[in-house]
């Protein structure tokens, strides 16, 4: 375990947590397809043979239990007012994937003594140690620049934007990486254009969002793919189910599956910063 004094010490080297890719997945509009994303990538990455946490940090509605059809009883707050050990919490969803349900506890993370920050951080350690080694964590974020955004995707060592090819979409994307270099000095994104018609429409749209990026902006992106408009994704939504699971053979699982093997591709280098437990120090000592 890190000395918890230091926020911004780096990992231990070699320890389990240390090497967790902590990725949040975001939004500047919302409706894009992030759960979407968030859902079938995880089960692409347990499919890879990576052990996958999911965080469902959106405080709104259509959250990754609806979409997945699970009942969590309990959600991170729980654990923060001492109710509930985070291993009641979690829920396990498709493939093997676990999922926290963070929702109405979200508010509560940025709201903490110093004592509750200790607390949740050794709650989270000793979960994630009884676990065994996480290999990543993905976070599900609201859309837009809303200060729960903002904190999580600053508090994250990757950024994942997801972007459709609409016009206001696109701007939008624009608008958050903006506000993340201006307020956190977030230089590095990675994208994914959702519902493209073909993949050299996706790549059209990513060369549009970059070439606007490199005019105006100082920050890079990294393509990871783009993910058709399919059908069968608003089919296996109205079903509760991943597309992944319902549909693999489909187009849109097609996508997904090439999308988390280009993440798992375009790792950053280790041992620099990141992690889950510096990951959470992040959430709860900085005002972001
Ligand atoms: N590739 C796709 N093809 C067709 N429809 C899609 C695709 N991806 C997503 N959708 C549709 O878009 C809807 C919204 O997707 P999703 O809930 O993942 O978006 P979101 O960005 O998480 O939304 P919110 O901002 O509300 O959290 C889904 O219900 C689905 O029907
Ligand atoms: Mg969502």
């Amino acid at each position: 375990m890190n000395d918890a004094s230091n926020e911004n010490s780096p990992p231990a080297r070699g320890g389990d947590q240390a090497q967790v890719r902590v990725i949040s997945v975001t939004s500047g509009k919302g409706g894009v397809g992030k759960t979407n994303a968030v859902v079938n990538m995880a089960i692409a990455f347990a499919r890879a043979g990576k052990r996958c946490l999911v965080l469902d940090a959106d405080l709104g509605l259509g959250n990754i239990d609806v979409l997945l059809g699970l009942a969590p009883q309990y959600n991170v707050g729980h654990v923060l007012r001492g109710e509930k050990a985070m291993s009641d919490v979690v829920v396990d969803g498709p493939a093997g994937i676990k999922i926290l349900p963070a929702s109405s506890g979200v508010c509560e993370l940025t709201d903490l003594g110093a004592g509750e920050r200790l607390a949740v951080i050794s709650h989270l350690e000793s979960y994630a140690a009884s676990e065994g080694a996480f290999d990543l964590m993905l976070i599900d974020t609201a859309a837009g620049i809303s200060g729960n955004v903002l904190f999580f995707n600053a508090a994250s060592r990757e950024i994942i934007i997801v972007v459709t090819p609409e016009p206001t979409a696109i701007t939008d994307a624009y608008a958050l990486m903006k506000v993340l270099l201006g307020r956190h000095g977030e230089r590095s994104f990675k994208l994914i254009v959702n519902c493209a018609k073909t993949k050299k429409h996706g790549l059209a749209v990513y060369r549009n969002i970059c070439g606007a990026a490199d005019r105006f902006l100082n920050v890079s992106i990294d393509y990871l793919g783009c993910v058709l408009q399919d059908e069968c994704v608003p089919k296996a939504v109205a079903r509760q189910k991943a597309v992944m699971e319902l549909f693999p053979d489909s187009r849109a699982s097609a996508c997904f599956r090439e999308v988390a093997a280009a993440a798992l591709e375009h790792a950053p280098p280790t041992g620099i910063k990141g992690g889950m437990q510096l990951f959470w120090r992040n959430v709860v000592n900085k005002g972001y």
